[in-house]
């Protein structure tokens, strides 16, 4: 009889395997770090190789730790970083480039020819996306102009486009697929009639013959070669990292939150089970399709949070490594008016300016690392506050809590300030591993290894919550006072 569940997580900077139980709890965890590839200023790659190569060491790795056999886990689910676009070979699995990453802003120019010629519309109506470089479809459009010869091999359908769970699935168990959480991701997939979008493959020259089929979040899409483990395994669970994170978090009913403190920060929330339409510029994404249904959420996206305190690690050296800066940043009551808009790729979610770079203002002769450190981590905070405000609006529902995960969600001075300037609750759960814990939970829910949401809803604990604190007249000044820093933000390149 099985007992475990293994989630793959492949996120941006490492890839990682857990092993869960019946009760969602970790058993065993292995991770690994991959080489980061930036070319030319604002371009982001990885070999998508290294991402095979480590994501299946880790894998190999926990089962072997822990003595695990392939007949003890009854599936495999599989989150990913999203929008990164790999194309490779399908008779020979060969990729024909290093795959594009989605924090690469290659494209930003293309999107702003298209949006000069009237196409933000058609594609915000179809996909709910903003017509941005962070989304697949004007990467890939970029690979078939730029990789000699691709589009030809492509239209002769020689070639397969995917995103990170395509790419993994096909080195898997050889199948060509991608779940509708990612494909909605690509500015491809419509999410209304969840098919690709014809107009839309059109607008960015797109071979229909090297997308991949569109499967639910939850469901057997094949068995993992017997090589990889010893033994086969169903992989029977597929969603993007931001979506499974939100499915881990039991955030089943509309208007529930959670927030994921990664290399970014992304705050989604459940929004029924139609597509919503933002007017305050966040995206309407698929979050699952689970048993013939649909679930949709509005989602914020911020490109730079822990990536933040690893600049301050690696590009200032003001501390040795990334959990120093909670000790630094407390060592001073505040950041002594110094503001920190961590704008180093542009700037998403509400703003949506690739030409915003990273400002600091607010700096006297009294500014000491301790008050650069404290901007840096409430500037995560700031940017989440602005995501939440754009979602009250858009949603007209009182949101009552904030699920919080990720590795900086382990910083309490940073939740604790979260919850001050939101002046709502943010709640820490017991398994802050939730974004592998969605995985599971999706591959697990297909195989009968739980048997509802609602048996899974209730398996989620809180372990701390964070209570607001602030009065409201300082969070409104704060707040004020962070919308003028991001202006000094915006607009610095063009
Ligand atoms: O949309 C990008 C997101 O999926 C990346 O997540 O966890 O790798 O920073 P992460």
């Amino acid at each position: 009889m099985p007992q475990y569940i293994l989630a793959l997580d492949q996120g941006t900077t490492s890839s990682r395997a857990i092993l869960f139980d019946r009760q969602g709890q970790v058993v065993a965890c292995a991770q690994q770090e991959y080489p980061q590839h930036f070319p030319q200023p604002g371009w982001v790659e990885h070999d998508p190789l290294d991402i095979w190569n480590s994501q299946l060491a880790c894998a190999r790795q926990v089962l072997r730790e822990f003595n695990v056999s392939a007949r003890q886990v009854a599936a495999i689910g599989i989150a990913n970083q999203r929008e990164t676009t790999v194309v490779w070979d399908r008779a020979t699995g060969e990729p024909i480039a290093r795959a594009i990453v989605w924090q690469d802003r290659r494209t930003a120019g293309a999107c702003d020819r298209l949006r000069e010629a009237g196409h933000a519309r058609l594609v915000g109506r179809s996909t709910g996306l903003e017509l941005d470089a962070y989304f697949s479809a004007t990467k890939l459009q970029w690979l078939l102009e730029n990789v000699p010869g691709a589009r030809e091999r492509a239209e002769r359908g020689e070639l397969c486009f995917g995103t990170i769970d395509s790419w993994l699935a096909y080195k898997l168990c050889g199948r060509h697929v991608t779940d509708v959480s990612n494909a909605s991701r690509t500015m491809l997939y419509n999410i209304h009639s969840m098919r690709w979008d014809p107009a839309l493959l059109d607008l960015f020259g797109v071979p229909s013959a090297m997308l991949p089929e569109v499967v639910r979040s939850s469901e057997q899409v094949g068995v993992v070669d017997a090589g990889w483990f010893g033994g086969p395994i169903p992989l029977s669970g597929i969603a993007g990292d931001q979506q499974a994170a939100t499915f881990g978090q039991a955030c089943y009913d509309k208007g529930m939150v959670k927030n994921t403190y990664g290399t970014g920060c992304f705050m989604l929330m459940h929004a029924g089970y139609v597509p919503p339409v933002s007017r305050n510029r966040l995206l309407a994404t698929v979050g699952w399709k689970v048993d013939g249904r649909t679930d949709y959420m509005l989602e914020g996206s911020v490109f730079m949070a822990g990536a933040t305190v690893q600049w301050l690690r690696d590009g200032l050296g003001i501390i040795k490594q990334s959990s120093d800066v909670e000790a630094l940043a407390t060592s001073v009551p505040d950041a002594g008016g110094v503001m920190l808009v961590p704008a180093f790729v542009g700037l998403g979610a509400p703003h949506w300016d690739p030409y915003a770079r990273g400002t600091i203002v607010g700096m006297t002769r009294g500014t000491t690392a301790a008050h650069i450190a404290r901007a840096a981590v409430e500037a995560i905070a700031y940017q989440s506050a602005e995501l939440l405000a754009a979602m009250q609006k858009d949603a007209a529902c009182p949101v009552r809590e904030v699920r919080a995960d990720g590795g900086a969600a382990r910083n309490d001075l940073l939740m604790q300030f979260q919850a001050d300037l939101l002046g709502v609750p943010v709640v820490r759960p017991a398994v802050t591993e939730t974004t592998a814990l969605g995985a599971a939970y999706l591959a697990g829910l297909a195989q009968g290894f739980w048997a509802s949401r609602e048996e899974i809803g209730a398996l989620w604990r809180a372990q701390r919550r964070f209570e607001p604190a602030m009065g409201a007249d300082l969070r409104a000044e704060l707040r004020g006072r962070w919308a003028r820093a991001v202006e000094h933000a915006k607009g610095w390149i063009e």
